[in-house]
């Protein structure tokens, strides 16, 4: 682009934040309406239609959506089914101080699911016993053991085939590995590295399901298998990282045992960490920060919650990749009702917007109760959104369902309704759980400042589901607002808000959201 056009982009981009900035002074998601424009789309496919993003500066993801770090929202199940659809699970940091181990095997059931190649693979022993490989592949969770001696030489592959007539007991105690591996000589295998395409050729050519990987001397390199490249087609959206794993990230708090917990996690692969504390505009932050910088150098960190200005460009000078904004604004969340403190989540997102520029990704925090917000959270500053009570009582969720009986008023019918709990993480029952203590009285977990409550929510199926109905959402309002891409409709109601946002009267906000 030549210097001059740059230059008045510059300047209208800088008049839209002005007017927008203007516009939303006050307000969040129930303020406003977009008003409907020229469409240029024949289809509303999320297939179609580039909905990608930046979570932090380094991370891309395809899809907007990001769950919540709350230990009734994501573990390793929900950041599994995030990431494959595109968005990406920040595993909570709801356990115990101390207990680190935990919140880093959440992280590597994640890592561990999927790969292009799995560079190490669980291997085991020839001489080990059948009883030590079935129990390995029970506590890993695969059904294939790569068998390899002390200089891990291919010597074979144990699968689940080998060992299905085997019972547990006796038998498995009788037999070594190698008396029921398939022996290499009769293994297809493939001396150093090839592509995927490559391999699926081969795989399919030779019937096999597992392609162990070698290099000149015989040493196990790797390991492919078909599920993997099944995975790779049939999710074409996943967040992955450059071997093919899908992406997590994980909370850590800004005191105690953080550092460690960063450490163990770094350790894991982890693809990303968030400093996640209630006020992240303080003096706490500041020291985490710096202490974290200086020990971990550039590890991709996003750190929150701020909302206003200065408090984003607080964190932008300490060096963070992302920053989660909202204070307050969370359904599990009392931050508000009891200090008064908080900014409306608009007014936030368009502050810290303009406070940070385009370099540093906004996660939009809290409080998206209808999938049309996402679309406002999005054109206002964010750049994902960050979801707790959306995804609450899914089938991916932790924790058990209850069953309570409800009184059905037509029919004045008692019936037993399965539920499942969401709590805030500052809630009195999520701080005593992580604190470890069963009888203190709540005046004493009071005084700790709890800030959020707990809640039963109806159980409900996968969130895979919700998922596509937020996706196929967007892509309407895409098309409502009259561009082709998430990135172009964002860029037109930035340049030209008043155009776009139509505050809304309190009738007018009635008849939009009240049904
Ligand atoms: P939603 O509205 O999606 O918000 O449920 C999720 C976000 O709420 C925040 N959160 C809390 N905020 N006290 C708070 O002040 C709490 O106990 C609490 N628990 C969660 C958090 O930012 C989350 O991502």
């Amino acid at each position: 682009m030549a210097p001059r056009a740059r230059r008045q982009n510059g300047s209208a981009s800088r008049r839209g934040w002005r007017q927008l900035e203007a516009l939303v002074q006050g307000c969040t998601f129930d303020d406003f309406l977009l008003a409907p424009q020229f469409s240029m789309l024949d289809r509303r496919d999320p297939a179609s239609i580039d909905l990608s993003c930046r979570f932090s500066e380094h991370i891309v993801l395809r899809r907007p959506i990001v769950s919540a770090n709350m230990d009734t929202v994501t573990r390793a199940p929900m950041a599994t089914l995030q990431a494959e659809e595109g968005g990406l699970g920040i595993i909570d940091r709801g356990f115990r101080t101390g207990d680190i181990e935990p919140q880093v095997r959440e992280v590597q059931a994640v890592k561990r699911t999927q790969h292009l190649v799995i560079a190490d693979p669980w291997t085991i022993g020839p001489e080990a016993a059948l009883a030590e490989a079935l129990a390995v592949m029970d506590r890993r969770g695969v059904g294939t053991l790569v068998v390899v001696d002390a200089a891990r030489r291919l010597v074979g592959l144990l699968t689940q085939r080998d060992v299905r007539f085997i019972d547990q007991g006796r038998q498995a105690a009788r037999f070594t590995v190698a008396q029921r591996m398939t022996p290499r000589e009769r293994l297809v295998l493939h001396q150093g590295r090839l592509s995927m395409a490559a391999a699926e050729r081969l795989m399919v050519e030779r019937k096999v399901k597992k392609l162990p990987l070698v290099n000149r001397a015989g040493r196990l390199i790797g390991l492919i298998t078909a599920k993997d490249l099944l995975h790779q087609k049939r999710l074409p959206f996943a967040s992955r990282d450059g071997q093919g794993r899908l992406l997590v990230g994980a909370a850590i708090g800004a005191t105690g045992d953080y550092l460690e917990r960063a450490a163990e996690l770094v350790k894991a692969e982890v693809d990303v960490l968030v400093i996640d504390i209630a006020h992240g505009h303080s003096v706490v932050m500041q020291k985490a920060l710096e202490a974290f910088r200086a020990r971990f150098g550039d590890v991709e960190v996003v750190a929150g919650n701020v909302a206003t200005a200065d408090g984003a460009r607080f964190l932008a000078r300490l060096g963070v990749n992302g920053i989660k904004v909202g204070i307050g604004p969370g359904g599990g969340c009392t931050t508000r009702l009891t200090t008064s403190f908080g900014v409306p989540q608009l007014q936030a997102l368009v502050e810290c917007r303009r406070a940070v520029g385009d370099r540093i990704p906004l996660i939009a925090d809290g409080g998206i109760r209808r999938d049309g917000a996402i679309v406002l959270a999005l054109v206002c500053g964010g750049d994902t959104v960050m979801l707790g009570s959306a995804f609450a009582g899914t089938q991916e969720t932790p924790g058990d369902v209850i069953h309570k009986s409800v009184l059905l008023p037509e029919s004045q019918k008692v019936v037993k309704v399965p539920f499942k709990v969401l709590r805030g993480m500052a809630s009195i029952q999520a701080i005593k759980d992580r604190l470890d203590v069963e009888d203190d009285d709540e005046v004493d977990l009071e005084a700790l400042g709890a800030e959020g409550m707990e809640v039963s929510v109806p159980a409900r199926g996968s969130a895979r589901s919700i998922i596509g109905d937020m996706m196929k959402h967007l892509c309407s309002a895409i098309s409502y607002g009259g561009a082709s891409s998430l990135d172009e409709f964002k860029e037109r109601v930035r340049r030209d808000p008043n155009r776009y946002l139509i505050p809304l009267s309190a009738s007018s906000r009635r008849e939009s959201y009240e049904r």
